[in-house]
Protein backbone atom coordinates (compact mmCIF):
# COMPACT_ATOMS: atom_id res chain seq x y z
CA UNK A 1 0.00 0.00 0.00
CA UNK A 2 1.18 3.49 -0.73
CA UNK A 3 1.32 5.73 2.19
CA UNK A 4 -0.45 8.59 0.20
CA UNK A 5 -1.63 12.37 1.45
CA UNK A 6 -5.24 13.24 2.14
CA UNK A 7 -6.05 16.90 1.77
CA UNK A 8 -9.62 17.54 3.13
CA UNK A 9 -10.62 21.20 3.20
CA UNK A 10 -13.63 22.99 3.21
CA UNK A 11 -15.76 26.00 5.18
CA UNK A 12 -16.88 25.77 8.47
CA UNK A 13 -18.92 22.85 9.90
CA UNK A 14 -18.93 20.93 6.43
CA UNK A 15 -18.12 17.88 8.12
CA UNK A 16 -14.23 17.66 7.38
CA UNK A 17 -13.23 16.20 10.42
CA UNK A 18 -16.41 13.46 10.59
CA UNK A 19 -15.43 12.14 7.81
CA UNK A 20 -11.79 12.66 7.73
CA UNK A 21 -11.76 10.50 10.89
CA UNK A 22 -13.37 7.56 9.27
CA UNK A 23 -11.50 7.49 6.21
CA UNK A 24 -8.00 7.74 8.35
CA UNK A 25 -9.44 5.04 10.54
CA UNK A 26 -10.52 2.74 7.52
CA UNK A 27 -6.82 2.77 5.71
CA UNK A 28 -4.52 3.14 9.44
CA UNK A 29 -3.74 6.44 8.49
CA UNK A 30 -3.12 9.11 10.89
CA UNK A 31 -5.92 11.83 11.37
CA UNK A 32 -4.86 15.82 11.97
CA UNK A 33 -7.21 18.04 12.80
CA UNK A 34 -5.41 21.54 11.53
CA UNK A 35 -8.29 23.49 12.54
CA UNK A 36 -7.49 22.12 16.16
CA UNK A 37 -4.50 23.35 16.36
CA UNK A 38 -5.60 27.28 15.54
CA UNK A 39 -8.37 26.51 18.44
CA UNK A 40 -5.41 25.15 20.91
CA UNK A 41 -3.42 28.36 20.26
CA UNK A 42 -7.18 30.59 20.64
CA UNK A 43 -7.52 28.85 23.78
CA UNK A 44 -4.26 29.68 24.97
CA UNK A 45 -4.35 33.00 23.87
CA UNK A 46 -7.67 34.08 25.27
CA UNK A 47 -6.28 32.67 28.83
CA UNK A 48 -3.02 34.65 29.03
CA UNK A 49 -5.06 37.43 28.24
CA UNK A 50 -3.10 38.09 24.58
CA UNK A 51 -4.72 40.06 22.42
CA UNK A 52 -5.64 38.53 19.29
CA UNK A 53 -4.78 41.38 16.91
CA UNK A 54 -1.05 40.60 18.24
CA UNK A 55 0.50 39.14 15.50
CA UNK A 56 4.21 39.17 17.03
CA UNK A 57 2.40 38.29 20.49
CA UNK A 58 0.23 35.33 19.10
CA UNK A 59 3.83 33.88 17.51
CA UNK A 60 5.38 34.43 20.62
CA UNK A 61 2.90 32.56 22.68
CA UNK A 62 2.77 29.60 19.92
CA UNK A 63 6.48 29.64 19.94
CA UNK A 64 6.59 28.67 23.77
CA UNK A 65 3.37 25.95 23.19
CA UNK A 66 3.32 22.21 22.44
CA UNK A 67 0.22 21.46 20.61
CA UNK A 68 -0.46 17.40 20.19
CA UNK A 69 -2.86 15.41 18.68
CA UNK A 70 -3.42 11.64 20.31
CA UNK A 71 -5.87 9.04 19.11
CA UNK A 72 -8.30 8.32 21.89
CA UNK A 73 -11.06 6.10 22.27
CA UNK A 74 -13.70 8.48 21.06
CA UNK A 75 -12.18 10.06 18.37
CA UNK A 76 -8.86 12.56 18.48
CA UNK A 77 -7.62 14.30 21.87
CA UNK A 78 -5.82 17.23 21.76
CA UNK A 79 -3.48 18.18 24.46
CA UNK A 80 -1.97 22.26 25.14
CA UNK A 81 1.70 22.45 27.11
CA UNK A 82 0.45 18.30 28.39
CA UNK A 83 -3.20 19.55 29.67
CA UNK A 84 -6.12 18.05 27.21
CA UNK A 85 -8.10 20.52 25.95
CA UNK A 86 -10.24 17.97 23.77
CA UNK A 87 -13.48 19.95 24.87
CA UNK A 88 -12.22 23.53 25.69
CA UNK A 89 -11.39 23.91 22.07
CA UNK A 90 -15.23 23.57 20.51
CA UNK A 91 -16.25 26.32 23.30
CA UNK A 92 -18.02 29.08 21.65
CA UNK A 93 -15.58 31.83 22.67
CA UNK A 94 -12.96 29.90 21.24
CA UNK A 95 -15.03 29.19 17.92
CA UNK A 96 -15.47 32.85 17.77
CA UNK A 97 -12.46 34.10 18.09
CA UNK A 98 -10.38 31.43 16.21
CA UNK A 99 -10.87 33.57 12.60
CA UNK A 100 -8.99 36.26 14.47
CA UNK A 101 -5.92 33.76 15.56
CA UNK A 102 -5.29 32.54 12.69
CA UNK A 103 -5.26 35.25 9.88
CA UNK A 104 -1.84 36.35 11.00
CA UNK A 105 1.37 35.44 8.99
CA UNK A 106 3.28 34.32 11.79
CA UNK A 107 0.72 32.61 13.37
CA UNK A 108 0.58 30.40 10.33
CA UNK A 109 3.94 30.10 9.62
CA UNK A 110 4.68 27.98 12.63
CA UNK A 111 1.22 26.27 12.25
CA UNK A 112 2.00 25.42 8.99
CA UNK A 113 5.79 24.15 9.68
CA UNK A 114 4.25 21.37 12.18
CA UNK A 115 1.60 20.04 10.17
CA UNK A 116 4.22 19.26 7.55
CA UNK A 117 6.12 17.68 9.74
CA UNK A 118 3.32 15.48 10.56
CA UNK A 119 2.82 14.63 7.19
CA UNK A 120 6.08 14.26 5.71
CA UNK A 121 5.54 10.34 6.11
CA UNK A 122 2.64 10.18 4.41
CA UNK A 123 -0.23 7.92 5.60
CA UNK A 124 -1.83 10.63 6.77
CA UNK A 125 -5.55 12.17 6.28
CA UNK A 126 -5.36 15.90 6.86
CA UNK A 127 -8.08 18.19 7.11
CA UNK A 128 -8.46 22.51 7.34
CA UNK A 129 -8.72 25.18 5.52
CA UNK A 130 -5.18 25.68 2.98
CA UNK A 131 -4.26 22.11 3.37
CA UNK A 132 -4.35 21.27 -0.63
CA UNK A 133 -3.17 24.86 -1.13
CA UNK A 134 0.08 25.35 1.41
CA UNK A 135 0.53 22.78 3.58
CA UNK A 136 -0.19 19.63 1.05
CA UNK A 137 0.09 21.45 -2.28
CA UNK A 138 1.46 17.88 -3.82
CA UNK A 139 -0.98 15.94 -1.36
CA UNK A 140 -1.59 12.18 -3.73
CA UNK A 141 -5.95 13.42 -2.90
CA UNK A 142 -7.18 16.66 -2.79
CA UNK A 143 -10.76 17.21 -1.39
CA UNK A 144 -13.00 20.13 -1.12
CA UNK A 145 -15.89 19.63 0.78
CA UNK A 146 -19.16 21.84 0.78
CA UNK A 147 -22.73 21.90 1.95
CA UNK A 148 -25.20 24.99 2.31
CA UNK A 149 -25.29 27.44 4.85
CA UNK A 150 -28.74 26.02 6.41
CA UNK A 151 -27.53 22.39 6.22
CA UNK A 152 -24.26 23.23 8.13
CA UNK A 153 -26.04 25.14 10.49
CA UNK A 154 -28.49 22.43 11.44
CA UNK A 155 -25.89 19.87 11.12
CA UNK A 156 -24.12 21.76 14.51
CA UNK A 157 -27.49 21.96 15.89
CA UNK A 158 -28.54 18.76 16.40
CA UNK A 159 -24.59 17.78 17.01
CA UNK A 160 -25.13 20.61 20.10
CA UNK A 161 -28.18 19.27 21.36
CA UNK A 162 -27.61 15.49 21.02
CA UNK A 163 -24.77 16.35 23.42
CA UNK A 164 -26.78 18.17 26.08
CA UNK A 165 -25.72 21.75 24.88
CA UNK A 166 -28.02 24.68 24.17
CA UNK A 167 -28.61 25.38 20.54
CA UNK A 168 -29.49 28.41 18.82
CA UNK A 169 -30.17 27.77 15.19
CA UNK A 170 -30.25 31.37 13.79
CA UNK A 171 -27.73 32.32 15.69
CA UNK A 172 -25.21 29.24 14.65
CA UNK A 173 -26.12 29.96 11.08
CA UNK A 174 -25.25 33.90 11.36
CA UNK A 175 -21.53 32.27 13.35
CA UNK A 176 -20.77 29.95 10.14
CA UNK A 177 -21.69 32.88 7.92
CA UNK A 178 -19.23 35.39 9.63
CA UNK A 179 -16.48 32.56 10.25
CA UNK A 180 -16.54 31.53 6.29
CA UNK A 181 -16.24 34.99 5.46
CA UNK A 182 -13.02 35.87 7.92
CA UNK A 183 -10.95 32.63 6.71
CA UNK A 184 -12.35 33.34 3.08
CA UNK A 185 -11.52 37.15 2.50
CA UNK A 186 -7.97 36.89 4.79
CA UNK A 187 -4.74 37.87 2.87
CA UNK A 188 -2.58 34.67 3.95
CA UNK A 189 -3.53 31.62 3.07
CA UNK A 190 -7.47 31.94 2.16
CA UNK A 191 -9.76 29.13 2.37
CA UNK A 192 -10.02 28.23 -1.49
CA UNK A 193 -10.40 24.85 -3.65
CA UNK A 194 -6.78 24.14 -4.73
CA UNK A 195 -7.18 23.93 -8.94
CA UNK A 196 -6.74 19.91 -8.62
CA UNK A 197 -9.13 19.36 -5.36
CA UNK A 198 -12.59 17.49 -5.98
CA UNK A 199 -15.35 18.86 -5.14
CA UNK A 200 -18.45 17.15 -3.26
CA UNK A 201 -21.16 18.60 -2.20
CA UNK A 202 -22.58 16.78 1.24
CA UNK A 203 -25.84 18.78 1.67
CA UNK A 204 -28.19 15.80 0.39
CA UNK A 205 -25.10 13.14 1.34
CA UNK A 206 -25.18 10.76 4.43
CA UNK A 207 -21.45 10.49 6.44
CA UNK A 208 -21.63 7.09 4.45
CA UNK A 209 -21.80 8.31 1.12
CA UNK A 210 -19.24 10.95 1.55
CA UNK A 211 -16.66 8.63 3.61
CA UNK A 212 -17.41 6.12 0.10
CA UNK A 213 -16.74 8.46 -1.78
CA UNK A 214 -13.54 9.59 -1.16
CA UNK A 215 -12.43 5.76 0.03
CA UNK A 216 -12.99 5.16 -3.74
CA UNK A 217 -11.15 8.27 -4.75
CA UNK A 218 -8.39 7.36 -2.28
CA UNK A 219 -7.85 2.88 -3.30
CA UNK A 220 -7.30 4.91 -6.91
CA UNK A 221 -4.50 6.37 -6.03
CA UNK A 222 -3.37 4.02 -3.19
O1 LIG B 1 -11.89 23.26 11.23
P1 LIG B 1 -12.29 24.17 12.35
O2 LIG B 1 -13.67 24.75 12.17
O3 LIG B 1 -12.10 23.58 13.70
O4 LIG B 1 -11.26 25.38 12.23
C1 LIG B 1 -11.30 26.47 13.13
C2 LIG B 1 -10.69 27.70 12.49
O5 LIG B 1 -9.28 27.54 12.35
C3 LIG B 1 -11.17 28.07 11.10
O6 LIG B 1 -12.37 28.82 11.13
C4 LIG B 1 -10.01 28.89 10.56
O7 LIG B 1 -10.04 30.22 11.00
C5 LIG B 1 -8.81 28.22 11.20
N1 LIG B 1 -8.14 27.26 10.33
C6 LIG B 1 -7.26 27.75 9.38
N2 LIG B 1 -6.53 26.90 8.62
C7 LIG B 1 -6.66 25.58 8.74
C8 LIG B 1 -7.58 25.05 9.67
C9 LIG B 1 -8.32 25.92 10.44
O8 LIG B 1 -7.11 28.97 9.25
N3 LIG B 1 -5.91 24.76 8.00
Amino acid sequence: NKKIRIAIDGPAAAGKSTVAKIVAENLSFIYIDTGAMYRSLTLKAIENEVDTNNEEALADLLHATSIELKPGVNGQLVFVDGIDVTNKIRQAHVTNNVSNVSKHRLVREDMVKRQQAFAKDGAVVMDGRDIGTHVIPDAELKIFLLASVEERAVRRHNENISKGYTSDLAQLKKEIEQRDKLDTEREVAPLKKAEDAIIIDTTSLSIDDVVNKIMNLANERI
